[in-house]
């Protein structure tokens, strides 16, 4: 039998769909992660799926694609996007989120900017008052390899509690590689209290090719909460 989190995943990835998908899109953005995985299931079961193609944010985003029965293109033959669906590692009350537990930031939010509209879908866990407060991991960094160490250095000055290079743990010694060929760290700065402000502090390092804040880019967030319902948060 699924879990209470398993089934809040899909309860959260179907409705959104079912809401949002829209009868003419010719352009689909397809994010990372394990609750996507049911977002791209349900567009997979629509009976026009030969009439628009998928952009995935990623390797295992594309293998869903695949998998589903759903065309494959690629952003740079479709910088426009009807739609994009993704889950997220935590959302506040403004719809900014943390975003790169799955290490695939960087083409999440291509995909996500380049989309007219951004849906995001997560479980209860992922709700939160505040930027920082229930992701404790710390916000995703994609940055450039042999920048590591300068960065780990201005994110201390920035204010960042623990600073990991994340590490492929027993399936790699060393750290985790991105689709990008790219390191990542993860910055705990604790409650974030201005997250764009942060989130432009950190863009401007040398070194840093995105972060994991997405700011002011969703419009809808579905939330399949432990009771068997699902919330939406909207703008
Ligand atoms: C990957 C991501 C994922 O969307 C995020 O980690 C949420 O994943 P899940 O749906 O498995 O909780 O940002 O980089």
């Amino acid at each position: 039998m699924a879990s209470t989190v398993e089934t809040a995943k899909k309860l959260a990835a179907y409705k959104a769909v079912d809401e949002n998908f829209p009868t003419n899109a010719k352009v689909v953005g397809i994010g990372s992660g394990s609750t996507v995985i049911y977002v791209a299931e349900r567009i997979g079961q629509l009976t026009n799926k030969d009439q628009f193609v998928c952009i995935p944010t990623g390797f295992q985003s594309k293998q869903l694609i695949i998998d589903n029965g759903l065309k494959l293109g690629s952003i740079e033959q479709y910088p426009q996007l009807d739609i994009a669906f993704d889950g997220a590692d935590e959302v506040d009350p403004q719809l900014d989120l943390i975003k790169g537990g799955g290490a695939c930031l960087f083409q999440e939010k291509l995909v996500a900017a380049a989309a007219d509209k951004f849906v995001v879908v997560a479980d209860y866990r992922k709700e939160s008052k505040i930027l920082g407060r229930e992701w404790t991991q710390g916000v995703p960094i994609e940055i450039v390899p042999n920048s590591y160490a300068k960065v780990t250095n201005d994110l201390k000055k920035l204010g960042a509690k623990k600073i990991d290079l994340r590490q492929g743990g027993k399936a790699k010694a060393g750290p985790v590689i991105t689709d990008n060929n790219n390191f990542l760290i993860d910055a705990d700065f604790g409650d974030i209290q201005d997250a764009k402000k942060l989130h432009e502090q950190i863009k401007l390092l040398v070194g840093v090719v995105e972060t994991g804040l997405f700011i002011n880019m969703a419009d809808k967030a579905y939330f399949g909460e432990e009771s068997g319902e699902v919330t939406v948060w909207t703008k």
